[in-house]
């Protein structure tokens, strides 16, 4: 057990699409009404600085772009955190044989005196500590390889970080206190009953999509294109109660399946309720707190279509969303968001996205806006994978 004297500034390690984890986390922030002193990003890097603890272990499992979270101990200028290091007590278990890593957000050298100082200091301590370089890469979304990734660490071993901000050229050291169990959502994905791979959207980007929802604990969220329901269960997981909407049959079948099969394994006392019905026309009894979907995508394709083709499928999906979102609007309660994803199509002449000018004019909903720290976050957020043809857009809009 360690236990420091630790302040309100957190350090999220963040995955693949550093964009779309930021604002998920500011999403979190903004929902809980946290209010946020600050932040800053480097590399994969997110600093911030809060009013409020935070519960780190329940918020890992909640976020999907997140890989690890980590609190700060000390924040200073590298020659105050070398004394720090110095002065204070840094390892307090224990054990005295043990080995350590140092996920790294700074330069080269500022790194190299940082580590130095810390080797010294275990040296001086006459602690059996070994230095153990990261293991795995992260290939983030841009193409950049980011070599160590926390999801490598063995359990044992102590995970200390060094972040720079550039702009205020302040240090913060601390530890990595969670790392997201990458198995235990894999393995709740396979062992699902019914998978449906070539439709079905990832764990991680599922949560992603609910937290960009804001829908609270014990409310109701509501997914039109559930599908088998991968939205909903992760909903689920969050205490949130759920509504899927599915036009086909054997989906709703499928999807009820998983929902019991996910009932039974993962306590959660919270409702699901799906129903066989066309979200464009469905009349629901209740309103709901929020929307997070992947509406249907078109159909699937496997080499790049032309500009005029990719533009009728854009088309289509334009007019499904705005059938089913002046249908929806009618269940929605005021400042409810809905967080959703649309196909972003490449051509051989670029990509051709939604056009949501049209689906917002159309349903007098509004485009939202996160506001963090007097800065502005837009959507829509690409996730792209190179080697796909249709990619995503991530978009929240509002109903005011
Ligand atoms: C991309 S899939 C959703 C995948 C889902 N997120 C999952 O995890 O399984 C889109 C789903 O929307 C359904 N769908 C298409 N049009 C619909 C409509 N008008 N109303 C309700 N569901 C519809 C399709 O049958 C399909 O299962």
């Amino acid at each position: 057990m360690i236990f420091y004297l630790s302040l309100m500034q957190y350090l999220f390690v963040l995955g693949r699409n550093v964009e779309l984890s930021k604002v998920e986390i500011f999403s979190y922030i903004e929902k809980e009404k946290i209010n946020c002193k600050n932040f800053s990003i480097n590399s994969n890097g997110l600093m911030i600085d809060i009013t409020r603890e935070i519960d780190k272990e329940q918020l890992i499992r909640r976020l999907g772009g997140t890989i690890a979270i980590g609190q700060v101990q000390f924040t200073g200028s590298l020659n105050q955190l070398l004394d720090y290091i110095k002065q204070n007590e840094i390892y307090l278990e224990t054990e005295t044989k043990f080995t350590y890593t140092i996920m790294n957000f700074c330069s080269e050298s500022s790194f190299d005196a940082f580590s130095d100082e810390l080797k010294q200091k275990f040296r001086d301590e006459k602690l059996k500590a070994r230095y153990q370089g990261l293991r795995g890469n992260i290939k983030m979304q841009g193409g950049e390889v980011i070599h160590g990734s926390p999801a490598k660490i063995k359990a044992r071993d102590i995970i200390y970080f060094i972040f720079e901000d550039s702009k205020s050229k302040k240090y913060f050291f601390g530890t990595i206190d969670c790392i997201s169990d990458s198995k235990e959502m894999e393995r709740r994905d396979m062992s699902r009953p019914i998978r449906r791979e070539e439709l079905a959207i990832s764990p991680r980007l599922a949560k992603i999509l609910v937290n960009l929802s804001q829908v609270k604990e014990k409310e109701v969220l509501l997914d039109p294109f559930c599908g088998i329901g991968i939205v909903l269960q992760e909903a689920m997981l969050d205490n949130i109660n759920v509504v899927g909407i599915e036009v086909d049959r054997q989906a709703v079948t499928d999807a009820e399946k998983n929902m019991v099969w996910f009932k039974n394994n993962y306590q959660t006392n919270v409702f699901f309720r799906i129903l066989n019905e066309d979200s464009r026309k469905v009349v629901l009894t209740k309103k709901v707190e929020g929307i997070a979907t992947e509406p249907a995508l078109g159909v699937l394709l496997k080499s790049v279509p032309n500009q005029e083709r990719a533009r009728e499928m854009i088309h289509k999906f334009d007019n499904l969303m705005i059938q089913v979102l002046n249908n929806l609007k009618n269940y929605l309660k005021p400042t409810t968001k809905l967080a959703f994803t649309a196909p972003l199509i490449k051509t051989n002449k670029g990509s051709v996205s939604c056009n949501i000018t049209r689906i917002c004019e159309e349903t007098g909903l509004e485009r939202y806006d996160l506001r963090i720290c007097e800065q502005i976050f837009s959507f829509p957020i690409k996730e792209i994978r190179k080697e796909k043809v249709v990619n995503r857009e991530f978009f929240v809009l509002e109903k005011i």
